[in-house]
């Protein structure tokens, strides 16, 4: 089958084999890329018109035991500035959210053992007292069920947790030997069943991706059925092993976003900063292939480049109100709107 018969398969049974995903990675051109962008922005208006949802970022600690070989905040990395905020801190990040009209904050952190699950619990519970109407995501990495159980009690809605990469080798060629696929897909498979909306994702260009791996990734997420997905550019970091690795393909991300929204049409799924990075227009073409999502900085900007997990990282300089404003403009200029709604994956309204 050509390319864009396999895109219209996709399309009609929202599956393809592994040696069609291997083909459309291996072999895709412009042609087929924008071929497959169009579909996939079809689907997206269908189900959310020209609404484009935004969350609010708090990066809240940059401290992390793991040593991620891609990761400029890895714990090896003596040269990271590390801070951590306080409860009052976060609150104030989300209080200033809300005036601009964020319905959904985003607490991401560093694997950060000196918060407790407790603790965290309680910072959820202060956010939700203080804005019951709004949604929590928490991004806080690999934990026991149990405290991802405490976490959802505490009102926590959503959770990402990037599966990185569905193929084992390639999960050890990112790692250190202490992380295993095994575990976090464990871990995913908890947070989902405990009832959090979920999310996966990967980078695209990663060191040792294969085609066969990001064909693995589509397999995993068509079983997984996450109701986010959060897809970048791999982008080297200085003080990383992967230091002289090539940057990830910015069209490879644009066609993998595409092809993701044609599978899993109601999925959430960000115009990442990492595409935004790459690209001037990353964002918006993000948005144009098929994204949903943006997801400002809420983080104060005194801490804002030291959450550096790859080089160059965008918005780290302005005030959240610029970030909000210039996103709105961009936006408007490709037909889109940022509403101000929590946005939920649809049959997961608030609960
Ligand atoms: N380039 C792009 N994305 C990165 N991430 C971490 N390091 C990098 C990098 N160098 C992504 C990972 C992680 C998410 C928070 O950021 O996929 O899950
Ligand atoms: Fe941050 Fe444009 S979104 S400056």
């Amino acid at each position: 089958m050509n390319n864009h018969a396999l895109i219209d398969k996709l399309n009609t049974a929202k599956a393809l084999q592994k040696a069609e995903w291997v083909q459309l990675f291996s072999t895709f051109t412009e042609n087929d890329r924008l071929y497959a962008a169009g579909i996939a922005r079809n689907i997206a208006d269908n189900i959310f018109g020209k609404n484009i949802f935004i969350r609010g970022i708090v990066e809240f600690s940059n401290y992390c035991k793991n040593d991620c070989y891609y990761c400029g905040i890895r714990c090896s990395n003596k040269n990271a500035v590390r801070y951590r905020l306080s409860k009052e801190e976060i609150l104030a990040c989300c209080e200033e959210g809300a005036v601009l009209g964020f319905m959904t904050f985003v607490l991401q952190s560093g694997e950060d053992k000196a918060y407790s699950v407790a603790e965290l619990c309680d910072i959820v519970r202060a956010i939700k007292r203080r804005f019951p109407d709004h949604a929590v995501t928490l991004s806080v990495g690999e934990l026991e069920r149990a405290d991802y159980e405490a976490l959802y009690a505490a009102g926590a809605d959503r959770y990402l947790l990037r599966h990185e990469t569905a193929n084992e080798a390639h999960y050890a060629r990112l790692h250190p030997e202490k992380m295993t696929l095994k575990h976090r897909m464990q871990c995913l498979r908890d947070l989902k069943d405990i009832g959090f909306q979920t999310g996966c994702g990967m980078m695209i260009g990663s060191p040792y991706q294969t085609d066969a791996c990001l064909a693995e990734d589509m397999l995993f997420m068509k079983s997984f059925a996450p109701h986010m997905v959060g897809v970048g550019p791999f982008l080297p970091h200085t003080d990383t092993p992967f230091k002289n690795e090539p940057q990830g393909s910015y069209e490879k991300t644009l066609f993998v976003l595409s092809l993701i929204r044609i599978m899993l049409p109601h999925t959430l799924l960000p115009a990442t900063t990492a595409l935004g990075t790459i690209h001037p227009f990353g964002r918006e073409e993000g948005i144009k292939a098929g994204a949903n999502v943006v997801m400002p900085n809420l983080s104060p900007v005194a801490v804002r480049k030291k959450y550096m997990l790859y080089d160059n990282k965008i918005c780290t300089g302005d005030e959240s109100a610029q970030c909000v404003n210039c996103l709105q403009s961009r936006l408007a200029k490709i037909g889109y709107t940022i509403v101000k709604t929590r946005g939920d994956y649809l049959a997961h309204e608030a609960r």
